[in-house]
């Protein structure tokens, strides 16, 4: 296991049968805590309700694991917690099948770090922790809005590096969000959250595209339109909500950033595959656009070395659930999940 120091715990030998947790259930000895693997380190409110109903193994110096490593883990654990760090591939899947994973309790609701095709071929359960992280993904969003309308990042470069000559009427002018168009991509919880405190509090007409129908937006006005390329010619902001999957792969690709205004921003707290970095470094280098807001990126936490140099950004290092409430409600979504798989009940947040 490298430099990383793991309590290995192995409290019965492997089971070989099924998923079906009430299946598993029958084979556990009721006075045994199921064991879990814990990638990373949770906060500690939620490390300790693990710890009342499982037998976890923890990674205490919190560095990256490998894929083997994640694959013995998995495999001699009853339920691996992963998180969108770790590449969950059907390699890892396997091995767990083959071993005594039964269930990936992801921490996090994005699960396009799991292969849930392997996964529902395997027989193993997924689940994630939506809606405890909304708000605070919309706050980062919001953040972001911010600070690229108020040219924040910059101000901020500007006065750290001593370059700051003064108050002077014409320095650093950003834009006001009043009455700008705010284009979401993704209606879904977080999508909705942006929306709401853009326009109930910023003043901000909303417009957004969602592959279904959205018609519980009572308390603002916002219009759905029919396809993402007219709310790239519409928006001077344009916020991605959408999860990532082949569909949404590069749903910002070089075409729809010239779709957009001179002077609009790209903000994205959602995933990085969902945006075509080099063919957003060069809308940047051009001036096609005015600059973007970034949380998430293609290859994180390598940056695109374009992107990284564009001065007309705002770069976050995936941030946007990073509030002690959001991240220790995710764990206790997690303990939720997991309880319920191993006392034979249905998941509470089943991805498969
Ligand atoms: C999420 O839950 O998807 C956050 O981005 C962290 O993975």
């Amino acid at each position: 296991m490298g430099s990383v120091r793991f309590f290995v715990i192995l409290v019965r030998k492997p089971l070989y049968f099924g998923a079906v947790s009430s299946h598993y259930l029958g084979m556990l000895d009721k006075s045994e805590k199921p064991t879990i693997f814990v990638t990373r380190r949770w906060p500690e409110a939620a490390e300790a309700a693990l710890k009342r109903h499982f037998t976890p193994t923890f990674n205490p110096d919190d560095v990256p694991l490998t894929a083997a490593q994640i694959a013995a883990g998995f495999a001699s654990h009853d339920a691996i917690a992963p998180t969108v760090s770790d590449i969950i591939t059907a390699e890892i899947i396997a091995a767990g099948k083959a071993g005594k994973g039964r269930l990936i309790a992801n921490f996090g609701v994005g699960v396009n770090h799991i292969d849930l095709d392997a996964a529902g071929s395997a027989g193993i359960a997924v689940s994630n922790t939506p809606g405890v992280l909304t708000d605070a993904t919309a706050d980062l969003a919001l953040t972001l809005i911010l600070m690229v309308s108020r040219r924040a990042g910059e101000g901020e470069r500007e006065l750290r590096s001593g370059g700051w000559e003064g108050w002077r009427p014409t320095h650093l002018m950003g834009r006001s969000l009043r009455d700008k168009t705010l284009g979401i991509i993704g209606m879904g919880r977080i999508g909705k959250a942006v929306a709401h405190r853009a326009a109930m509090g910023f003043g901000m007409k909303v417009i957004f595209f969602n592959r279904s129908p959205v018609t519980d937006i009572t308390d603002y006005p916002a219009e759905q339109v029919a396809d993402v390329d007219s709310l790239c010619e519409s928006s001077d902001f344009i916020s991605l909500h959408c999860a990532a999957s082949p569909d949404t792969f590069h749903i910002v690709n070089a075409t729809r950033l010239q779709l957009m205004r001179k002077d609009a921003y790209l903000i994205n707290t959602a995933r990085g595959d969902v945006v075509d970095e080099v063919a957003l470094a060069a809308a940047l280098a051009a001036g096609t656009i005015g600059g973007a807001g970034l949380d998430v990126f293609q290859g994180e936490p390598v940056i695109h070395p374009d992107i990284l140099a564009a001065p007309n950004t705002v770069l976050l290092p995936h941030l946007g659930s990073a509030t002690v409430e959001a991240r220790t409600a995710m764990g206790l979504k997690v303990v939720a999940n997991a309880e319920a798989f191993f006392a034979g009940k249905d998941l509470i947040d089943p991805v498969i």
